[in-house]
């Protein structure tokens, strides 16, 4: 089995990179974790990455300030130089233009904290919490010329219980993110995840009996 080299990109801790991490660990796991690239220097997902044995890289925004374009010419180098198949955003804080997302096109996926299409952009557990819905969760979807768009791949949910904060609501969402983040990728660098217009379909699952009803 041929492996697909996987870059993960992050801003900060690294949680879910370190859940890919683990995944890929297993040898019959579909993707390789190839590199771990960081617009910040100080990310602390750069140490635990390179504690791990896997190649790290940075690619400073400010040095590219009010220039994004440039910014993305260069991490789209380092992507090519280490000869990425796949890339995962796992928290990576920057608003990409269409010159990343079109060169890689079927090729990057991100994980969202809530249940797209709703709460895309930031604090959406507190969004969630003041909207009142009461099923809350995570979405790993394709990237797409818009924010937090593109094909849906996975969903998990999780119950908003009465005294939830949005810390605790985004514990409870943060444990979800690293067990459907791994399964995400797999569908992709397998080759299963088919896309159709706006569904992916391909995960195998044909279990009706779970229907989660909360409360
Ligand atoms: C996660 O909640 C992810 O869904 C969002 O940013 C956060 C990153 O956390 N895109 P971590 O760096 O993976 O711990």
């Amino acid at each position: 089995m041929s492996r697909k080299k996987t870059a993960i990109l992050i801003s900060g801790r690294g949680s879910n990179m370190g859940a890919l991490i683990s995944a890929a660990m297993s040898p019959d796991y579909p993707a390789e974790i190839a590199l771990v690239l960081s617009n910040r220097p100080d990310a602390k997902g750069l140490e635990r990455a390179a504690e791990l044995g896997i190649a790290t890289a940075v690619v400073d925004h400010k040095d590219h300030a009010g220039d994004r374009e440039a910014f993305e010419k260069s991490v789209d180098a380092v992507l090519k130089d280490h000869k990425i198949d796949l890339v995962a955003l796992a928290g990576f804080m920057r608003i990409l233009t269409p010159y990343l997302v079109n060169a890689w096109a079927g090729r990057m996926i991100n994980i969202h904290p809530a249940l797209l299409p709703s709460f895309k952009g930031l604090a959406t557990h507190e969004r969630a919490l003041q909207e009142g819905v009461k099923l809350h969760g995570a979405t790993v979807h394709y990237v797409s010329a818009e924010m937090d768009d593109g094909p849906i791949i996975m969903q998990g949910a999780v119950p908003v219980l009465d005294n939830d904060t949005p810390d605790t609501l985004a514990a409870r969402v943060l444990d979800v993110e690293h067990q459907i983040y791994p399964k995400a990728l797999s569908m992709v660098a397998s080759g299963k995840a088919k896309v159709s217009g706006a569904r992916v379909t391909g995960s195998g699952n044909t279990n009706e009996t779970e229907t989660l009803i909360w409360p």
